[in-house]
């Protein structure tokens, strides 16, 4: 297997996914709010998706049972939709993925509920900054690694620790292709970026400790111990000049 680059009309038709996506996460932001059910975001993830002539990645893959993941407080990703009601000052991380025409765009944000933290607001600050950091270094004739590093060093001077158990990735046809797109690195390692390469970049990063420990339902990621974690991911094709963020209106 390699790195599959992809035609003007494929990346077309994941620049469709990626719009979709935005519409999705438009009307999710919405409506989220203190006393909602996590479960109520999946329906309404599933609702939209399906209004715009599009499918959710998520669901069944793997046998995971829901359109949208929802990750609470010290969960860093693959939160399963439930009964789980939000409280003003938790944050949240909505990670979903349409499909349109065969195409898929994946892309992940990290909000709050109400009023947060000042610690909470500037660990999403930091990780929205640290996918800007990764996807600027995201240009033809860098490597991987260049991308890797950027997303790091801007991680760690803003004072975390960077998730190394669940990486970014190549997108297309499928959700997840090569190459693995770790959180951490050496610049000038990898393969070089060229254009036509799509790819999803996701840094989780952590207040404390990097390490993470599995749920009983086999899905949850949650922090090792106990602080609080964002995510934020973007779909991106690589260009001749600058990256284009495919998932945007
Ligand atoms: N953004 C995640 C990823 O790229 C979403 C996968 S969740 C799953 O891996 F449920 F589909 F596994
Ligand atoms: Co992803």
């Amino acid at each position: 297997m390699s790195i599959i680059i992809k035609s003007a009309r494929e990346i077309a038709c994941m620049r469709e996914a990626g719009r979709i996506w935005a519409k999705v996460m438009e009307e999710l932001k919405l409506k989220i709010g203190p006393g909602m059910k996590t479960e109520e975001l999946d329906h309404i993830a599933n609702e939209e998706v399906t209004r715009l002539d599009a499918k959710p990645s998520f669901k069944g893959y793997r046998g995971y049972p829901a359109s949208l993941c929802v990750s609470v407080n010290d969960e860093i990703v693959h939160g399963i939709p439930g009964k789980r009601v939000l409280e003003e000052g938790d944050i949240v991380s909505l990670d979903f993925g349409a499909i349109y025409d065969g195409f898929h765009a994946d892309a992940a944000v990290t909000v709050g509920i109400g009023e947060v933290s000042p610690e909470a607001a500037r660990l999403i600050a930091v990780t929205e900054g640290s996918l800007e950091a990764g996807i600027a270094a995201a240009c033809p004739g860098a490597r991987l690694g260049d991308v890797s590093a950027a997303i790091q060093r801007y991680a760690e001077s803003g004072g975390y620790s960077v998730v190394r158990e669940y990486t970014g990735h190549g997108i297309g046809r499928e959700m997840h292709e090569e190459p693995q797109v770790p959180n951490f690195g050496l610049s000038g390692q990898g393969p070089l970026l060229k254009k036509g390469m799509t790819l999803a970049l996701e840094p989780m990063l952590n207040i404390g400790d990097w390490r993470t420990k599995v749920g009983d339902n086999q899905w949850t990621v949650s922090t090792s111990d106990g602080n609080l974690s964002a995510h934020f991911e973007h779909t991106i094709a690589i260009t001749d000049g600058e990256p284009e963020v495919l998932t945007t209106l």
